[in-house]
């Protein structure tokens, strides 16, 4: 949810903010803007309603040099997307000018009194406020306050999250930045920093970072060494730490769109997620996080999953493989609402947070209520050092490298990969499976991506079928077992980027409701393969044909029975049950893509979404 870049050294600041920003897109795309100050000491904010390409456009007959410039992209919570309530905000003098990420609660309060002291505002936003706040504090002290010191003390009054960053025309040799509970990292260079919300826009110029922590400020100063001091003004020792991220997962290469490059990248991030842990050879997995914490985990008395979206999907996943093989009890909530549920939590739960990002707020707010309680947490993380990968005791990295398509898809199954091996090594170690179970699962993982390349080969297919399509105004996805999750991740993609409205439900329950709905304009999609459901659901298909519901059927390559009775099937290598999801999201997402794009959609930026949702 919003982007920030900043950068401050020798070299031309613009084209770093901008590039910073299209990397940072995938946060927002309501509005976009930056400041930079010129040579002469100047400070320009150039800001503009819509996407970064439309900053660049407005921007295009500007004066647009400076060696020091913050930039923003938008997604709105306070004031509607529109040039005055884009970032860079400035303070009523003009000498400051701020940019943010996150949500000021008590704005409303600090405004009036702002109003009380003679301050007007521009625009809508909380983050107006913010900036008029540092400037009041500022000038309140004779002689004025420094930047940074103002910072602290405005941020002392302040209830909500944020990522800032603020540029003083009276000081143009530095940035100030601060953070709580909105992400932040500064790049070091060679007498040059850079910022952003998270690596992206930095992985190119330098690859030793610090990422601040909750409460703390810094003053970059490119000849200096940076600063960081926390609200109280005591001075923290920063860490500097090296990134560990893939400048080719920031481009889409060959592919149209990130979302279908992400798709197709499936095999190998699978292929990366399980090295090092899976051994087909010697039938193992070795989960260091297991290995670490083997005693507390396998005491758990329940396991409590929390996530949101897509997330939320993979934890539905991750409960039944852990009640199946493990034979624990898991509870999966939305951490949204777990959050305000006064939930019993005891010292011997163990709660696992799923979480691409690492950064989405209400996740991590459902951590730190977990670690009040006292519970164990398990972060499952895309994001290296995130703030949810930070704030838990242990955890495994699904290792799919940068996702930017707003439609999650590969780190999707990147974490069914995980909770399968996570409920599989814990099941070995409680000794809930036998071995030969373990040894033909281990087996089957191992060839999970060869399987889901065999899928990719279907594209061209899932085009055309997807072109049959397009009309549709709604859908409903069914699955049962393992498959329901992957009916909802399905209905989700089609929502989320074609805006298509899609339900997925558990095949049998659509007799209690949802058939009502079935006509012959309504088209179904049915994860159908050979299983142990394998005869119910095709009674639920049956019902759905005898009411002229048109049916597109995820079936197991070679079943004939299910592609005679439906209008269109698409072939699934046979896999082992529980393992199904990993390669029957494979089509579906492609099958949301290829909708999508016939409708001429955006499907990398689908409208209203972000895909790090830092506020609540
Ligand atoms: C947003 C994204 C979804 C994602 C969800 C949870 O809604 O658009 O794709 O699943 O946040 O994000 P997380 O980073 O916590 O997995």
């Amino acid at each position: 949810m919003c982007g920030i870049v900043g950068y401050i050294g020798k070299r031309e600041a613009y084209p770093i903010l901008i590039k910073g920003l299209k990397r940072l897109e995938y946060r927002g795309y309501d509005s976009a803007g930056c400041a930079l100050i010129n040579g002469e000491g100047t400070l320009s904010v150039y800001k503009t309603k819509g996407k970064v390409s439309d900053l660049e456009a407005f921007c295009s007959d500007k004066d647009c040099s400076g060696c020091v410039g913050i930039a923003h992209t938008r997604w709105a919570t306070h004031g509607e997307p529109s040039s005055v309530n884009a970032h860079p905000h400035y303070s009523s003098s003009r000498k400051l000018a701020l940019i943010h990420n996150g949500i000021i609660e008590n704005y409303a309060d600090l405004r009036k009194k702002l109003e009380r002291k003679g301050f007007s505002f521009q625009s809508d936003t909380d983050t107006e406020v913010l900036v008029q706040l540092i400037e009041y504090v500022r000038l309140s002290h004779t002689p004025a306050l420094p930047l940074l010191s103002a910072v602290q003390l405005a941020l002392r009054q302040v209830v909500g999250a944020y990522a800032i960053a603020v540029l003083d025309k009276d000081t143009p040799g530095e940035i100030v930045a601060a953070r709580k509970s909105s992400p932040l990292v500064v790049g070091i260079g060679d007498g040059e920093l850079f910022l952003g919300s998270d690596a992206s826009p930095i992985i190119e110029y330098t690859d030793k970072v610090v990422y601040l922590n909750d409460g703390e400020i810094a003053l970059l100063r490119p000849d200096e060494k940076l600063k960081v001091v926390n609200l109280s003004n005591v001075e923290v020792t920063p860490e500097v730490c090296t990134l560990d991220m893939e400048l080719g997962d920031l481009e889409k290469g060959n592919f149209p769109h990130f979302m279908l490059k992400e798709i197709f990248d499936q095999p190998a991030c699978l292929r990366a997620c399980m090295a090092g842990r899976l051994s087909v050879d010697r039938k193992n997995i070795i989960l260091s996080a297991v290995v670490d914490h083997k005693e507390r985990l396998l005491a758990a008395r329940r396991f409590i999953i929390v996530a949101c979206g897509t997330s939320w999907h993979a934890a539905l996943i991750g409960k039944h493989l852990i009640e199946s093989f493990c034979r624990i009890s898991v509870d999966v909530e939305y951490a949204s609402e777990f959050r305000y549920s006064d939930p019993v939590i005891s010292s011997d739960d163990v709660m696992i947070a799923i979480s691409q990002s690492g950064e989405t707020a209400d996740t991590l707010a459902a951590v730190e209520l977990g670690k009040q309680k006292g519970a164990f947490i398990y972060g499952i993380c895309n994001v290296v050092s995130s703030s949810i990968a930070r704030a838990t005791h242990t955890g495994s990295y699904i290792h799919v490298g940068s996702e930017i398509g707003v439609a999650s898809t590969k780190a999707f199954t990147g974490q069914v990969m995980v909770l399968t091996m996570l409920a599989l090594a814990l099941a070995h170690e409680k000794k809930t499976i036998s071995e030969e179970e373990f040894g033909k699962l281990c087996t089957e993982l191992g060839r999970i991506p060869a399987k889901i390349e065999e899928i990719l080969q279907h594209n061209d297919q899932i085009g055309l079928l997807a072109r049959i399509f397009t009309y549709a105004r709604n859908f409903i996805y069914l699955g049962r077992g393992y498959n329901y999750p992957v009916a909802l991740e399905g209905a989700l993609k089609l929502k989320e980027i074609s805006y298509i409205h899609a339900e997925g439900y558990p095949a049998a329950e659509m007799k209690h409701g949802p058939i009502a709905l079935i006509d012959s304009e309504m088209p179904v999609v049915v994860i159908a393969t050979k299983n142990e459901l394998y005869e119910k659901v095709l009674s639920n298909i049956q019902e759905v044909k005898a009411r002229g519901g048109r049916i597109i059927a995820l079936v197991t390559e070679g079943d004939t029975t299910i592609s005679k009775l439906v209008d269109y099937c698409i072939p699934l290598p046979e896999t082992m049950e529980c393992l199904t999801p990993l390669i029957a999201s494979v089509p579906l997402q492609l099958l949301a893509y290829h909708i999508a794009i016939c409708k001429g959609k955006n499907v990398d930026q689908p409208r209203n979404l972000a895909k790090s949702v830092t506020v609540e």
